[in-house]
């Protein structure tokens, strides 16, 4: 028995998600989401080389979540405890996101927001951090001024200098918010690894090394590359003092699929449920705002979803979707002590 939810929230599950959830999970009582991830726009000022968004930019309209949209998801989901505020695009565009994550720390939620930096003012690292969120990722993939560049289409100076604004905001406030770094590693950044590390010695910050989310043929080759030049840089920060995490999607047959899916989902900027955010515009289970959450968590196409990932059965889905969840190092397994933990400590 993996995990018990101790309100049932969104009614009784169709007797298919029982059944599938029972086969994974033990006897869930119900399923309501603990941790989404919303997309508060899907405008950017960055041009990413390795990034979805930049690869395809028809996909994105360039719209900001309304302020009334996002309370009306948030008010959707009385068990979240867990919320990341970004998609694809840059969440500090977005005009009323200090507002979401007041709304949401005010009701006890976890928030986080992952930001290039490049917006981090000195008067918007304070409101973020007086906002209360608990943790901020920030995006670092070179300390090289050319490189950087080259890779996200902006100075290196300015994101430093919001590096900085951050750090001092949560200094001032003497704010115990978690900073992370997400640092992509491509062919390209594998060089520049320590030189991150050797930048963000001694200002308590966790490095975060997130594998690049590649499909295809090279896709096991560069994994493997990655994972070595990742261990090599465990123990370097380790003699700094410098925290690592990395971890990889342990995929033996006997641990489920994909946990992720019976935990939470991802929510663009125009209120479509997907899975994940890896694959956000084509796959949606429907639309929250135009709907409910409960009839989007609940359809048909989410359960049949869970059920092919459930059974490793993944013939039935588009190819694309099968790529995506074959080559996925997102949902770890690790994640369910996490999350049991949180609805555990319910009150
Ligand atoms: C999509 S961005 C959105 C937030 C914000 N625009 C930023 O760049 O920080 C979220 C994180 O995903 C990372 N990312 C972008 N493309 C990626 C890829 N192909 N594989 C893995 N991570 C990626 C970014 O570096 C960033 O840390
Ligand atoms: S800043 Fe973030 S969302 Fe924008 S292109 Fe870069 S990684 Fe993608
Ligand atoms: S891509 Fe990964 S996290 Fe998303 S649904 Fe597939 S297996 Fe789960």
């Amino acid at each position: 028995m993996f995990i018990y939810y101790k309100r049932v929230r969104l009614g009784a599950l169709p007797k298919l998600a029982l059944s599938t959830a029972k086969s994974v999970f033990g006897d869930p009582k119900a399923l309501s989401p603990v941790s989404v991830q919303i997309e508060p726009t899907n405008y950017c000022n960055q041009k990413c080389v390795f990034c979805y968004r930049q690869n395809n930019p028809w996909r994105f309209d360039n719209k900001h979540m309304t302020f009334a949209e996002f309370k009306k998801i948030i008010d959707s989901m009385p068990d979240l405890e867990e919320l990341l505020l970004n998609g694809y695009g840059e969440p500090l565009l977005c005009p009323d996101i200090f507002k979401m994550l007041e709304y949401a720390s005010s009701k006890g939620i976890f928030t986080k927001t992952n930001t290039n930096m490049s917006l981090l003012t000195k008067e918007n690292a304070k409101k973020l951090v007086e906002t209360g969120i608990n943790e901020v990722f920030i995006s670092l993939d070179s300390v090289d001024p050319k490189l950087y560049e080259k890779l996200r289409g902006t100075k290196l100076e300015l994101t430093l200098k919001g590096f900085e604004n951050l750090l001092e905001a949560r200094k001032k406030a003497k704010s115990n918010m978690k900073i992370t770094l997400n640092f992509v590693v491509t062919e390209e950044t594998i060089p520049g690894m320590k030189n991150i590390i050797d930048y963000i010695t001694g200002k308590d910050v966790l490095v975060k090394f997130k594998s690049l989310t590649v499909t295809g043929k090279n896709a096991a080759k560069m994994m493997h590359k990655s994972v070595l030049a990742i261990n090599e840089m465990k123990k370097y920060a380790k003699n700094k003092g410098v925290n690592v995490w990395f971890k990889m999607k342990d995929k033996s047959e006997n641990k489920p699929f994909c946990y992720a899916i019976w935990f939470g989902s991802f929510i663009d900027v125009n209120g479509n449920m997907a899975p994940c955010c890896q694959m956000p515009y084509e796959y949606s289970f429907g639309n929250v705002l135009d709907t409910s959450l409960e009839e989007c968590w609940n359809s048909e196409k989410f359960i049949e979803f869970r059920k092919a990932l459930n059974s490793r059965d993944l013939s039935k889905l588009p190819k694309e979707i099968q790529n995506r969840c074959y080559n996925c190092n997102f949902c770890f397994n690790d994640q369910i002590h996490k999350l049991r933990k949180i609805v555990n400590n319910r009150p």
